[in-house]
């Protein structure tokens, strides 16, 4: 008999990548996924600890859920309520006390053992079980193979937790002491995922370039040596990886980007802030002169490469001057995208019992002025690619009939007019127009022979077209 599965996901692509493989430990016991939490027959939210937005809403989340776990009692059934990740990690038994519906509650290090869980629950009717541990054995022994759809882009999760203890951040709590999965391992996965299709993958890890896995040759590998070996993989076109650390870009990988055509020209690499006391008490461990030079590094091994960064606003003891050093750093580099937040005091957090903390209306003037500024690169960025013709991985249908949406080499999403057989291949567009959050084009017909396009398989048309339906 099958059961409904409902899995809300929050925060990070680590945690998108973890509700997966929670589906999938969870298939095997005959949960499939229902599209409306009323019809499921276990709920499990993924938390974000993150920010206290992220955290918060998890609680009211938890408020709504009770009354379809009530309507479910009533109606005769039992519906089980789940709390996963970072909040579970951080709060704990104090999550059941606070909401008592929840009936289980585990970390990002323990979700393996979820079918036991949900056994001790279902079979023998426990409650309130909760299992926060940080095993020594790795979670990713026990994971089944992913199940894959007709994804042209997959996750990989090759690294977790972070050894930086930045001092606003609560991943390293939450999520431990970094850990890197062997090479051996990491490879076979990969390969799996291209002999089903997938085209394009994105290495995973809180601090993924601080990567240093065991090798075949038993010598510890970076991240840099990591990707060479993936690209060597037929069928995967395109390799991506991410959140990097300034401090962990090291000679091979930037070696890598300049070897390795699959490494894709886009980096999100977290700066924070442009201001080097603000850097200092966030205990960054770099400077904005050392962020300068990363990158004029990567962009001679790599000149076309695109980047993206993560800014905090209202840091504690944030003045004007520190401010004004980040718009110059933003001004300097120039990303092609960006998330800037406004600080969040986490509780736990050194940077939580600073005195000095910034009001809120001047933080929020401050997010507007910055955002702004990253609006207007990324703007221009996208209008320097109109006329340009590019390779676009093409992922999913679009909003209207006929039309379907591809990344670019840059991660920007590219809205072509193309048949939904396309979907998963890799096609050279025509760049037409940009928008502030996209670009659109026109999918190009290669010439026959090329053995890229569909249409030149198939001996079609030669010459420039309009991919329709
Ligand atoms: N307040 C605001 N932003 C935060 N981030 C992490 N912790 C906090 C916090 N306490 C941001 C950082 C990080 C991104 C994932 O979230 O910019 O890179
Ligand atoms: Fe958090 Fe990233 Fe700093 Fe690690 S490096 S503590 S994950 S912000």
């Amino acid at each position: 008999m099958t059961k409904g599965l409902y899995i809300k996901t929050y925060g990070c692509q680590m945690n998108v990548y973890d509700s997966a493989r929670m589906a999938d430990l969870l298939a095997p016991l005959g949960y499939g996924d229902v599209a409306q939490p009323e019809a499921a027959d276990l709920i499990i939210l993924n938390t974000c600890h993150i920010r206290e937005k992220a955290s918060e809403k998890v609680f009211s989340e938890l408020g709504r859920l009770r009354h379809f776990k009530e309507q479910a009692a009533a109606d005769g059934r039992q519906m089980l309520l789940a709390v996963a990740g970072c909040v579970a990690q951080a709060e704990g038994e104090e999550i059941v006390r606070r909401a008592p519906q929840v009936d289980m509650v585990f970390g990002p290090q323990t979700y393996h053992r979820l079918p036991e869980l949900v056994a001790r629950a279902t079979e023998h009717g426990e409650r309130g079980l909760v299992d926060t541990d940080f095993p020594v054995d790795s979670k990713f022994d026990s994971l089944p193979e992913e199940h894959l759809g007709d994804e042209a882009s997959a996750f990989l999760s090759i690294q977790e937790g972070c050894d930086k203890f930045c001092t606003f951040c609560v991943v390293p709590y939450t999520r431990g002491a970094e850990f890197s999965r062997p090479v051996t391992a990491i490879v076979a996965e990969a390969e799996s995922l291209a002999r089903r299709g997938v085209r394009e993958v994105t290495l995973l890890g809180q601090n993924v370039n601080a990567y240093h896995g065991e090798g075949p040759d038993g010598r510890t590998w970076g991240l840099g040596r990591l990707l060479r070996r993936l690209a060597e993989i037929e069928g995967l076109e395109r390799l991506r990886y991410t959140t990097s650390h300034p401090r962990d870009v090291d000679d091979e990988l930037i070696a890598a980007h300049r070897d390795e055509p699959r490494i894709m020209p886009f980096l999100h690499l977290p700066v924070q802030s442009g201001s080097d006391r603000i850097l200092e008490v966030m205990n960054r461990k770099h400077t904005a002169d050392f962020y300068y030079r990363v990158v004029d590094q990567l962009r001679t091994a790599q000149p076309d490469l695109a980047l993206s960064s993560d800014f905090i606003v209202g840091f504690p003891g944030e003045r004007d001057e520190d401010f004004a050093d980040t718009l110059k750093l933003v001004t300097d580099i120039g990303f092609t995208q960006a998330y800037s937040f406004k600080y969040s005091p986490r509780p736990g957090t050194p940077a939580a019992d600073i005195a000095e903390q910034v009001p809120a209306d001047v933080a929020s003037e401050r997010l507007a002025t910055l955002q702004n500024l990253l609006n207007e690169q990324q703007m221009a960025f996208n209008r320097a690619l109109v006329g340009r013709r590019m390779p676009i991985l093409l992922e999913r249908p679009g909003k209207y009939e006929g039309q379907l949406i591809g990344r670019s080499p840059y991660m920007t999403s590219v809205v072509v007019e193309a048949p939904s057989r396309l979907i998963g291949q890799l096609v050279d567009a025509d760049i037409h127009e940009a928008h502030a959050n996209s670009l659109s084009g026109s999918v190009v017909t290669r010439e026959p022979g090329d053995g890229m396009s569909p249409a030149a398989a198939s001996g079609e048309a030669e010459s420039e077209t309009r991919a329709t339906a």
